[in-house]
């Protein structure tokens, strides 16, 4: 039988537990799941994505069925390469939806044979983003367990 490989693409600037719930129910659905952080130099970032993939990578060493890439370009180009035959997305909410909605869209009209697939995170993490994560920790808020602890430092040592 041929594998069922998956996509699950992001910023991931940085990943926080939301992302890392999200990964996990996303694993249960494919053989191979690419996790891929997007490469683009016109979107200002704070860590850069060799920092990105190198915690994603950390946090997810044994976990033989992910593969954590780097793309650029468009995304269905690079989930067509890898031979998947769906992205993966997060949906925390309604806003979140019509962000997700024009794209999806998008990228079935460019690549029909790919489909998104919507996971729900945990409710504890329903309030969770990267963007917050960083806020707070530039303010000195307190991020244990909402970032994983090696997260929690690289935005301190970044941020501090
Ligand atoms: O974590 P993000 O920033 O919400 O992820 C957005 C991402 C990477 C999924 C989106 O920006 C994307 O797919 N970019 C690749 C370029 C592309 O394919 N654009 C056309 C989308 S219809």
């Amino acid at each position: 039988m041929s594998q069922r490989i998956g996509v699950f693409p992001g910023s991931f600037d940085p990943v926080h537990n939301g992302h890392l719930d999200l990964i996990e129910r996303a694993r249960r659905l494919f053989d191979v799941l690419y996790i891929a952080v997007l490469f683009n130099e016109q979107k200002q970032a704070l860590f850069s994505v060799k920092e990105r993939i190198g915690f994603l990578q950390v946090l997810l060493a044994g976990s033989d069925d992910c593969r954590v890439e780097s793309f650029s370009g468009l995304l269905v180009d690079y989930a067509r390469e890898r031979n998947a035959t769906a992205v993966v997305r997060g949906l925390r909410s309604g806003a979140d939806f019509d962000y997700e909605l024009p794209m999806t869209l998008m990228n079935r009209r460019l690549a029909p044979g790919i489909d998104t697939i919507f996971l729900l995170p945990a409710p504890e993490w329903v309030f969770l983003s990267s963007r917050l994560t960083k806020e707070v920790g530039s303010l000195g808020g307190d991020l244990t367990g909402v970032v994983p602890p090696l997260v929690m430092e690289a935005l301190r040592r970044k941020l501090g």
